[in-house]
């Protein structure tokens, strides 16, 4: 195996990329309509307390085994346990972030088209069945999941310290000052009182299993879990940084991001007296609408500041998917160098985007399952995939790694985080795994 010589350059390089990874179309897009969809603030006191007790646990331990072994997700199985069976956890988690990012890449082209249409200020108050059109024709959106993936390779190629580190480094900090202007501008919308309202005043009555199960999956999918990214990514951290605060660090923002994602998208709603449960076209169809209906040029540069934000944001999550495959082939003894690595990871990624786009129009016939191949890759990684990966991680962290080792990286050999210990190690051990249980059962029965 190749050791791995870059590393990322101190705790704000390694927060900045876990949060870039994690922040992304799951806050943004995502984020907003789920709670649209799921009664507001009851969906978002459950998805909080979902990130403490569920996700935070399983990222920790991602962490752990990635910076122990410091090495890809298959390199880690196999330097940690070798010769075990745990070495086709470390496969399907080289998988299951190709099959993500070739759907992920898709609705990340279609935050292209919609940051060029931006650009134009081609918004105008009638903007009815824009959305619809554009994702069920056939060109449009494969040329802007190219560029979207076409994106993601270049700084992929650029390397970890030169792309990935230098890119969230400049684009987190502005996107955290855009969404925060984005905020404040839609709350001051005249009539957005109400979207407030409905952000912070809980419903309970809406809760059902269901919405529980939700919010949990939607959990994991916002801070990147169950797919090997965080793993990949701690192979990078150096062993002086302190792994509870990247992972506090990187749940905070994350959080932060979907709270204010929430709070530009729901008042905006409100005051544009839409209902909020739209779902996934909520972002796409009626922002611009919204934005439209101002007829002013301030509509128009908010329209283009918040599309701007969804694509960077999509992309600092896309590089994150690709790295994981990418660090594989190029750790492996007789391993590609990066380039050749990024491109045919690219260009798989690429081929299986084109179905999953297609899968709106020409191809919406074409079904598995019921599903057509944009459905059926959501709900494989979403439902199965990625809290397969999450339980797994925190069993062979929790149970299969010893307690020393987990201690030694948690606390940096005793020299932080003795307290709290204590507490991370149960959530790892018995919390989450079984949290993670309920989502599996959740989804067979539901
Ligand atoms: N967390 C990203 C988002 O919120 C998506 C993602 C999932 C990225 C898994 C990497 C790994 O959009």
């Amino acid at each position: 195996m190749k050791p791995i010589k870059e590393k990322f350059g101190g705790r704000l390089a390694v927060i900045w990329a876990m949060a870039g990874s994690a922040i992304g179309l799951g806050n943004i897009w995502r984020f907003p309509y789920l709670v649209g969809q799921n009664g507001g603030a009851a969906f978002i006191l459950i998805y909080m307390a979902a990130v403490v007790v569920l996700a935070l646990p399983i990222f920790l331990a991602e962490s752990v085994i990635g910076r122990r072994s410091g090495c890809d997700t298959f390199g880690a199985m196999n330097k940690l346990a070798p010769g075990s069976k745990w070495k086709w956890l470390g496969l399907l988690t080289v998988i299951t972030p190709m099959i993500l990012l070739s759907y992920y890449s898709v609705v990340g082209g279609w935050s292209v088209e919609y940051f060029f249409k931006a650009c134009c200020f081609s918004f105008d108050g009638n903007t009815q069945g824009l959305f619809a059109r554009f994702i069920s024709s056939t060109w449009a959106p494969i040329i802007t999941h190219t560029l979207f993936i076409a994106a993601t390779a270049a700084i992929i190629l650029l390397g970890v310290k030169k792309g990935i580190e230098l890119f969230t480094k400049i684009t987190m900090p502005l996107l955290l000052v855009l969404i925060l202007f984005l905020a404040v501008y839609s709350v001051l919308l005249p009539g957005a009182g109400k979207g407030v309202e409905y952000l912070v005043k809980p419903d309970f009555s809406k809760v059902t299993a269901d919405v529980v199960a939700t919010a949990m999956g939607q959990a994991f999918f916002s801070l990147s879990l169950g797919v090997g990214t965080i793993l990949t990514y701690a192979s990078y951290v150096s062993k002086k940084e302190n792994l509870m605060i990247s992972a506090g660090g990187t749940a905070f923002f994350d959080l932060l991001f979907a709270l204010l994602a929430g709070m530009v998208v729901m008042p905006a709603v409100f005051a544009a007296g839409i209902r909020p449960g739209e779902g996934p076209g909520l972002v796409f169809d009626t922002l611009p609408y919204i934005f439209g209906q101002m007829h002013s040029v301030a509509g128009g540069i908010v329209a283009l500041l918040f599309f701007l934000a969804i694509l960077v944001a999509a992309l600092t999550s896309s590089i994150s998917l690709l790295e994981v495959g990418v660090a594989f082939l190029v750790q492996r003894r007789h391993g590609l160098t990066r380039q050749k690595a990024t491109i045919l990871l690219a260009i798989l990624t690429w081929l299986a985007g084109i179905l999953c786009s297609l899968s709106f129009g020409p191809l919406a016939h074409v079904t598995i399952l019921g599903k057509t191949f944009f459905d059926l890759f959501d709900s494989l990684c979403s439902n199965w995939l990625m809290p397969l990966g999450g339980l797994l991680f925190t069993l062979f962290a929790g149970w299969k790694m010893s307690k020393a080792d987990v201690r030694d990286e948690l606390t940096n050999g005793g020299s932080c985080n003795r307290t709290i210990f204590g507490v991370a190690y149960f959530l790892i051990r018995y919390v989450a795994p079984v949290g993670i249980v309920v989502v599996f059962l959740t989804n067979l029965f539901l």
